[in-house]
């Protein structure tokens, strides 16, 4: 009776789990969508509490209350910018976690039904602690390159091809000893040992990737944690993980594809690593001589034109100008300018998350367009405002076959009038390359924290 209850709950909160999904693929119903995630979980929690599988209620509370209360207050500390690292050290928690249920399973089923489901079981064991390990290495990798405490650039080894497929040659011969050993000793060494090369080939896997990369990877690491859940799905046998795994693990797969395309890069290159940081280009000046603007120059500017675009990146999140710039939006538009955002899909440090700063700030999501729908107005744009973006709208990706963002689609700003860069000074981007659109003869820069020069163009105005 008990068990279809539990059913019957975790159809429910898979349709949940789904519809969430679906909301958050819309601005307009990601509110909603967000809502249907968290009934869902919580339906999911209490079936599997009340389950009668789940061990002693009060140390799952207890637990929980723990673990909440600690994810509460990280959730309520975390700015909007550190957003990336906090989704990068959880999925190292989904990745450890399905490294434990792998081996508390191996240690419970012992070698008592010793069947051809028994060898499948310990397949599914072997591939969970893979993925989960890969998943717990890899994710502490990029929550240490986007915390700023490991460098951005790629690591470079030599033989860095031969060495993955020896991780994946030797894990996969492991896998054959311990899916047909007999001996329980014999079958904990292939486990131990594997664990380790996993953590060493997530490890190498990131340490790889350099900075200009890292969006496909955070979201490549939500997918091995989605199917690091899944595997530990089949291993408890519990249906509703496997689908929410299967739906985490294919969402990941599906977004890493599409910021590929969006970098115009292929998936296989990316995570196989070695792009993003041209060591040699570090630093490098591009010689030009750069004009410095005013706030008040910025201000008559913006007051003679007709059609006004604003490119918003990294540094706008940084400032947490957005609310500012809103303010900016509405004085223009009661100018009866034309005021549009135009977004980069990998602008900031997570997908989406210029989308989520400016819907914080109220800008009405129809002035706020993707790069493919903005790309050809700049030329009939008056000015542009670039606040603290800079790869996005590197000419370099175009025009220069050798750097590291070479082939990236970017914001072709300079093909506007006028364009103003707010930035603190004349420094690279995220990817570590010179931008020489702040030496084109219609870019002037007005340095300084974003927030401050736009509300200085607001009291000048
Ligand atoms: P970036 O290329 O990183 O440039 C941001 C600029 O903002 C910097 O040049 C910085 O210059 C400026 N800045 C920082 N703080 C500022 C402040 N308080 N006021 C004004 N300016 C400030 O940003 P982007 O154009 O958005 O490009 C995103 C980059 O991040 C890409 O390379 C992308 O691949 C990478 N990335 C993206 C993601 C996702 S999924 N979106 C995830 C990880 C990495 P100053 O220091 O001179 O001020």
């Amino acid at each position: 009776m008990m068990g279809s209850f539990v059913n019957i709950a975790y159809i429910i909160a898979a349709v949940l789990f789904i519809l969430s999904l679906a909301g958050l693929s819309k601005h307009e119903s990601a509110k909603r969508g967000n809502l249907f995630g968290m009934i869902g979980m919580v339906v999911a929690l209490i079936a599997t509490i009340f389950s009668g599988e789940s061990g002693s209620i009060i140390l799952i509370v207890l637990a929980m209350v723990f673990g909440g209360s600690i994810g509460l207050h990280f959730a309520q500390k975390v700015e909007m910018t550190q957003m990336p690292e906090l989704i990068a050290i959880l999925h190292s928690f989904v990745g450890l976690a399905a490294v434990f249920v792998g081996y508390n399973s191996f240690w419970e089923i012992g070698d008592s039904i010793n069947t051809t489901m028994y060898r499948i079981h310990l397949g599914e064991i072997f591939l969970g602690v893979f993925i989960g390990a890969v998943t717990f290495s890899g994710s502490l990798v990029a929550f240490g390159k986007l915390r700023g405490h490991l460098s951005a650039k790629p690591l470079v080894l030599s033989c860095k091809h031969r060495l993955n497929a020896l991780a994946l040659g030797l894990s996969f011969l492991l896998m054959i000893i311990f899916c047909s050993s007999e001996s329980s000793g014999m079958q904990f060494f292939a486990l131990f040992v594997m664990t380790f090369i996993a953590f060493a080939f997530g490890w190498h896997l990131v340490s790889s990737i350099g900075g200009a990369d890292m969006p496909v990877v955070v979201s490549m690491l939500n997918s091995y944690s989605g199917w690091a859940a899944a595997a530990s799905g089949f291993i408890l046998s519990n249906t509703l993980l496997i689908i929410v795994g299967a739906l985490v693990g294919s969402s990941g797969a599906i977004l890493s594809y599409i910021m590929c395309k969006a970098m115009n890069r292929s998936f296989m290159s990316v995570i196989s690593g070695g792009f993003g940081f041209d060591e040699s280009r570090e630093g490098e000046e591009s010689g030009g001589v750069c004009r410095e603007s005013s706030a008040s120059e910025v201000a008559e500017l913006l007051k003679n034109a007709q059609s006004v675009v604003i490119v918003p990146g990294y540094g706008m999140a940084v400032a947490n100008a957005q609310h500012s710039l809103y303010a900016l939006t509405t004085k223009l538009q009661e100018m009866g300018i034309l005021v549009r955002f135009g977004i980069h899909p990998v602008a900031g440090r997570l997908p989406g998350h210029m989308n989520v700063l400016l819907a914080e700030a109220k800008v009405s999501y129809d002035i706020v367009l993707e790069m493919e729908e903005i790309n050809d107005d700049f030329s009939k744009t008056d000015v542009v405002l670039v606040i603290g973006a800079n790869d996005t709208v590197n000419p370099v990706a175009l025009s220069d076959p050798n750097s590291p963002i070479a082939g990236m689609p970017v914001l072709e700003v300079w093909n506007a009038k006028n364009v103003i860069v707010f930035k603190r000074s004349l420094g690279s981007g995220y990817a570590g390359v010179q931008n020489p659109l702040f030496f084109n003869e219609n870019t002037s820069m007005l340095l300084g924290d974003a927030k401050k020069s736009v509300e200085s163009i607001l009291s000048s105005i």
